[in-house]
């Protein structure tokens, strides 16, 4: 009877490692438009939702997230994840004192992403972004916390 148990335990294993290929997020992605960008007062970070269909195997997802937005000009914009770098908090802009604020564990950083002070072991992590036309489009990306390198967990695939 264990020695049936035993075959079954190694055979499930064995399965498993075959098909959890099918189960891992794809790397293929797109980038996604980003409403609202034309609107946005220039250098003041902005918190724009960001929504598109996150695809894991045959299981698809419409997912809503938000990310900060500096728009520069008409053509340059810088797109922040609005994920800490430390452990994985949102944080915020705070106008008064003109810096990111993640309210975990107070890390605090500039305008253009650096750590001011606070746990946070790198800089906000940017997402790819362009602008077409007038119009922003960003790619969904997360990275490991806790991290002084910025290290992509999974990548999205988006339609
Ligand atoms: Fe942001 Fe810790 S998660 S400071």
């Amino acid at each position: 009877m264990i020695s049936l148990f035993v075959a079954v335990v190694l055979c499930w294993t064995f399965i498993v490692f075959l098909i959890s290929p099918f189960y891992k997020k794809t790397k293929e992605q797109g980038f996604i438009e980003v409403l609202g960008f034309d609107s946005l007062i220039e250098e003041q970070p902005t918190k724009l939702n960001f929504q598109f269909i996150n695809k894991d195997a045959y299981l698809k997802n419409n997912e809503i997230q938000q990310i900060w937005v500096i728009k520069h000009s008409s053509k340059k914009a810088t797109v922040f994840s609005p994920i800490c770098p430390h452990l994985g908090c949102r944080y915020n802009w705070n106008s008064n004192i003109k810096k990111f604020v993640c309210p975990c564990h107070v890390s605090i950083f500039t305008r253009t992403g650096e750590v001011v002070s606070g746990p946070a072991p790198r800089p906000l992590d940017t997402l790819p972004s362009k602008i077409e036309n007038g119009t922003l489009y960003v790619k969904w990306e997360e990275f490991k916390p806790g991290l002084s390198k910025k290290i992509e967990i999974y990548a999205f695939s988006i339609n």
